[in-house]
């Protein structure tokens, strides 16, 4: 009853439901004093639209990557590491997933990183001008395997969409799942996207190895990497 009640209190097209899990805040103490620490150097603030060619300017960066969900951030801190001719925004609602990020950053010395706690729909929808991106990362989106949750999954095929407007021409955007049947919907929604040309790839070597994609190989997971372009 309560859930109509707030679905009726809303127009129909802002009602969306979550592609996350709501998990509580709770934070190591490492994790909360590296919010306090370095957030504010680390954080794009999210009060007008987000000026990414101020923030990584073309003469300095040869591209801007955005890693959405980049949860305890292992793989945007190392990618950003090895790569620190490009920029990278690193995208996550878990507030500890951003202080484990943050203490990577540090401790690796970080320049080329930003980070934002927000949901990327509203990132994306409210805060960042179409053709802002060369590149999205999206690393083990939540499966949501239940039949009764698909409609959460992020890649969906307006979400699919949403990402084409946001890419420069001939962008790009890296998968990774172990999640079979998802791998499965996500072919199928980008084969039906006239935005899109790509496909399964192998593992690309750049990619690093995150706990979570660990624990799904530790449960005999099959992991399925996956390339498109902006047409
Ligand atoms: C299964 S985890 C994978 C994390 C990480 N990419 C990795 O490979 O270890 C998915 C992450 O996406 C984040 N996420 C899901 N929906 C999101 C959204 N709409 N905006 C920002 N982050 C989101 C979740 O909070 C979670 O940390």
């Amino acid at each position: 009853m309560a859930l109509f009640a707030t679905m009726a209190s809303q127009k129909s097209e802002e009602f969306r439901l979550r592609s996350f899990r709501l998990r509580g805040e709770r934070m190591t103490k490492a994790q909360a004093g590296a919010i306090d620490e370095y957030l504010g150097e680390f954080e794009i603030p999210l009060n007008h639209p987000i000026e990414l060619s101020k923030i990584f300017p073309k003469d300095r960066y040869k591209e801007i990557v955005c890693e959405i969900g980049s949860g305890m951030g292992e793989a945007s801190s190392q990618i950003a590491f090895e790569n620190p001719e490009s920029g990278y925004l690193a995208v996550e609602v878990h507030k500890p997933g951003i202080g484990a990020l943050l203490i990577r950053a540090n401790n690796l010395g970080i320049k080329n990183l930003r980070v934002i706690n927000e949901d990327i729909y509203l990132v994306l929808r409210d805060y960042t001008p179409d053709s802002s991106f060369d590149a999205f990362h999206i690393f083990f989106p939540d499966p949501w395997p239940k039949r009764r949750q698909h409609k959460r999954r992020l890649l969906s095929p307006e979400f699919i969409e949403t990402l084409a407007a946001k890419l420069k021409p001939g962008g790009r955007i890296n998968i990774a799942t172990d999640w079979q049947p998802y791998a499965k919907e996500i072919e199928s929604n980008f084969a039906k996207s006239k935005s899109f040309n790509g496909g399964v790839i192998q593992r690309p070597t750049w990619r690093p190895l995150t706990k979570f994609e660990s624990k799904g190989l530790g449960k005999e997971h099959l992991v399925t990497d996956l390339q498109y372009f902006k047409n």
